[in-house]
């Protein structure tokens, strides 16, 4: 019979039974996921269409936003709190990220939750803030990006993007990919960026 003295003494034991301790705890959490419903079946989201993937506009929008580093400031993940929900909105629901690659739920929250930001304010009111955040809102120490009001910078690289994206997951079509380039003339980042906050949470906003 092995002693627990034995086990505390012995480098060798307590590492081999600490492994297939944590091993089991691991699988007990692990493997029940597999056999979920609410995370083997696809969301209501994606199945009624609601939830699209980024069009190359939306798309060059979000790139723009993670270049600029607006994740440093602001979240995109509403937990299920009272504080939470009564400020931003219904709290994020999983279905909603499925086209994310990657996602940018983040968890620094200099400025507000962008979760459900979208139709909220009008296009202009984004641009006037883009622009110089203290023309709408005195007190903000959001920076200015006046600098993004130009045509987007690796517009040429939206296909690649879109290929790389199909490779993981998102059901882009070889004709949504061909179009893509075209869907880009003439736009300049900050009205990308702006098309990528309008579109942000509005799906589960449809269905209740
Ligand atoms: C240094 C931190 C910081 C960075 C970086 C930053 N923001 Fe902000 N943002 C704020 C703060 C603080 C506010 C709240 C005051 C205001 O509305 O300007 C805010 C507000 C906003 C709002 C209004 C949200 C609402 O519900 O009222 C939007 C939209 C927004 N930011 C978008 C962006 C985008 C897009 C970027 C990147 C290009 C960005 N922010 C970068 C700090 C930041």
């Amino acid at each position: 019979m092995l002693k627990h003295e034995t086990i505390e003494k012995n480098v060798g034991w307590l590492i081999v039974l600490t492994i297939v301790a944590i091993s089991f705890g691991g699988l007990v959490e692990i493997v029940p996921l597999f056999f979920q419903k609410s995370t083997t079946v696809e969301s209501e989201l994606v199945a009624k269409g609601l939830v699209k993937p980024y069009d190359p506009v939306r798309l060059s929008g979000r790139d723009v936003y993670i270049r600029e580093g607006c994740y440093n400031c602001h979240s995109q993940m509403i937990r299920p709190f009272r504080a939470e929900t009564e400020r931003y909105g219904h709290y994020s629901v999983a279905g909603e990220f499925v086209y994310d690659h990657p996602f940018q739920w983040g968890s620094k929250r200099t400025g507000p939750d962008l979760a459900r930001v979208g139709g909220r304010y009008s296009d202009l009111w984004h641009r006037t803030h883009l622009i110089n955040p203290r023309d709408v809102v005195p007190e903000s120490n959001m920076p200015a990006y006046a600098f993004l009001d130009r045509p987007i910078k690796d517009a040429s690289a939206i296909e690649d993007k879109m290929r790389a994206l199909r490779a993981v997951g998102v059901p882009y079509t070889d004709e949504e990919i061909a179009g893509a380039k075209k869907a880009l003339e003439g736009v300049t980042e900050i009205d990308a960026l702006i098309a990528y906050l309008q579109g942000m949470g509005t799906a589960l906003k449809q269905t209740r």
